[in-house]
């Protein structure tokens, strides 16, 4: 069973124990080790969860041209937009090392395409989650597409 190390500011909001985002963990956990990370040496493992309940994940993919890398946010929501799924409900993410990795800039713009303000993005290492966030804790104020409709 996977352990919190640190703590929520208010871990009443999300349960990082729910045996949903346990299972979403997992996910991330197992895909992180098919992460093609040479040149960093950080392997990160990202898994979505879709309307439809089903689990998609991915890993960073780096290049030996290294801005051609991509990151396991990325390469989770190309898995659920390839299976035509467009709703994020909930993301995990796991990486190493001591601190709490959240996703970079890039991949909040990329996850808020399909998330909503109160979408949980769960930031993990891989003994657990260790802090939980809402997309719009991530990214306040975000343009999204309905600035377009
Ligand atoms: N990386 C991710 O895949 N997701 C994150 O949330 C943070 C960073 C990757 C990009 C690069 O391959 C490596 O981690 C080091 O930055």
């Amino acid at each position: 069973m996977a352990a919190r190390t640190v703590a929520d500011p208010d871990p009443r909001r999300f349960d990082p124990m729910d045996p949903a985002t346990q299972e979403l963990f997992d996910a991330a956990a197992a895909v992180r080790a098919n992460a093609h990370a040479p040149y960093s040496r950080f392997p990160v493992g990202a898994a979505i969860r879709s309307a439809s309940g089903v689990i998609f994940a991915g890993c960073n993919v780096e290049s030996v041209s290294f801005p051609e890398g991509i990151c396991a946010e990325a390469a989770a929501i190309g898995a659920m937009v390839s299976a035509g799924e467009r709703e994020i409900v909930e993301v995990v993410t796991v990486a190493g090392g001591e601190r709490v990795t959240t996703c970079c800039g890039g991949c909040r713009q990329r996850i808020r395409e399909f998330a909503d303000p109160t979408t949980p993005v769960h930031a993990a290492g891989p003994e657990g989650v260790r802090r939980s966030f809402t997309m719009a804790e991530l990214l306040p104020e975000s343009f999204g597409p309905e600035h377009l409709a």
